[in-house]
């Protein structure tokens, strides 16, 4: 063994002995034998000089060999990047917690900057009493905590005429999976008293789109947040510093940032965002409307275009993310062939209700093409569908709710492609 070719060559040299030998997986991953290779044999400065002192950096970073582990956007999908979105790197990512500084964005007028101190949140219009919280007094109400995803409904939009955008972290990467503390929104109601004729609620934004979204009573008294914290620390900027509404398994753009009111009425509001936007044209010219629980879908995270197999043939991890507005994902198969055989992957981590779950599948890669895809169970008994049974009733004219069956061709060198197989 030369010097150079190092640990990479010795690993896949003893994974073919191992397997010729008719050797287990677990042969080959086990570690290689002890070489020359100077990783081991080489003093490296981390191990000869003293590291950062302590306050380094009062408020961690990753580390300096992390760096493509990063939001990214794609130029040409919106006119400008105040009205924009950017992507959750999937492909970076394990477990199912989103850490803060990767959540995707998505401003209608850019990142808000708000001052606590000058944030107010009204409750008016069917109410008994109309209110007004500062951050203070929200802080005296009992606050919960929960594990959500929050899936823009935008999310694989570009997906719809075939495939698009190579990489999960644009395909799929407008999501992200969060630990919310806040007040749960039926105390602050109660509060307010809400009238008997108050059947919808109205939540607006402080920034400077007023995000405006109409939300029954039900779901609002049900399971949303006011949430001031994020994953243990004060809501980003980003995500609707310093107080964002919650509105769990529901799509995206109810989940108001930099909430500043809610409005009590009798009948939905109709606002831009629930007419003209967030509504699903169908074939015949109708458009369904008020389509907001996010219906169950997962995707492959790796193997995956920006996430290529580099270790040759043998023992292959394939890993991905599976979610359900309706539940939870008690089960995801998985096929490397297409979908002539599939498999049931290996859940791994918390099962939680509307939040992100983590599955496995670990396969022995003979080094032929594969033909990725994962499905979704969720608890309500729901199958993810393939991309042509969702066409078969909703046509290509949609933008939004697209959770068909995602496929990722790998060729022999293990680099991945955003493919459609039908
Ligand atoms: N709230 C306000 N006030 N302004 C906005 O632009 N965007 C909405 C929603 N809430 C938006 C908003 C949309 S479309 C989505 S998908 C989510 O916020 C995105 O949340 P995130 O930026 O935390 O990922
Ligand atoms: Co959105």
């Amino acid at each position: 063994m030369t010097k150079n070719s190092g640990a990479g060559a010795t690993r896949r040299g003893f994974l073919k002995a191992g397997l010729a030998a008719g050797g287990a997986l677990a042969a080959g991953r086990t570690a290689s034998a002890a070489t020359s290779d100077p990783a081991i044999t080489e003093i490296q400065p981390w191990n000869s000089e003293s590291g950062d002192p302590v306050d380094f950096a009062p408020y961690g970073k990753p580390s300096e060999y992390e760096s493509e582990a990063i939001r990214r956007s794609v130029p040409w999908l919106t006119a400008d990047p105040i009205s924009s979105i950017n992507f959750t790197p999937l492909h970076k990512l394990d477990g199912t917690i989103t850490p803060n500084g990767l959540c995707f964005e998505r401003h209608h007028a850019g990142a808000a900057h708000v001052d606590p101190s000058k944030h107010r949140l009204m409750i008016n219009g069917l109410v008994d009493k109309p209110l007004v919280f500062t951050m203070e007094d929200l802080m005296r109400f009992p606050r919960e905590n929960y594990i959500y995803f929050l899936e823009c409904a935008a999310n694989s939009g570009m997906e719809w005429r075939g495939a698009q955008l190579n990489g999960c972290q644009f395909t799929h990467g407008m999501i992200h999976n969060v630990m919310y503390t806040g007040v749960p929104l039926r105390l602050l109601l109660e509060e307010a008293g809400v009238k008997t004729n108050g059947k919808w609620l109205l939540a607006e934004g402080a920034d400077a789109s007023a995000m405006t979204r109409s939300i029954p009573i039900e779901k609002a008294m049900d399971d949303c947040l006011v949430a001031f914290k994020m994953n243990g620390e004060a809501l980003r900027v980003e995500q609707g510093y310093p107080l964002r509404l919650v509105v769990p398994g529901w799509e995206g753009n109810m989940w108001i940032k930099w909430l500043r009111r809610f409005e009590v009425g009798d009948q939905p509001w109709q606002q831009r965002e629930e007419t003209s936007k967030y509504t699903d044209l169908l074939e015949d010219g109708k458009a369904r409307r008020f389509t907001w629980v996010m219906d169950a879908k997962s995707v492959i995270t790796s193997p995956s275009p920006q996430a290529p197999i580099t270790h040759g043939k043998g023992p292959t991890i394939v890993t991905g993310i599976a979610w359900s507005g309706r539940g939870t994902v008690p089960r995801v198969d998985v096929t490397i062939d297409g979908g002539k055989n599939w498999y049931k992957a290996r859940m791994a981590g918390p099962s939680m209700d509307k939040a992100m779950h983590r599955f496995y599948f670990e396969f022995d890669w003979d080094g032929r093409p594969l033909l990725l895809q994962s499905r979704a169970h969720d608890s309500t008994g729901y199958v993810q569908p393939t991309k042509d049974e969702l066409r078969k009733f909703r046509g290509v004219n949609s933008i939004y709710h697209n959770n068909g069956i995602q496929t990722w061709y790998v060729n022999e060198k293990g680099e991945a492609e955003n493919v459609e197989i039908s």
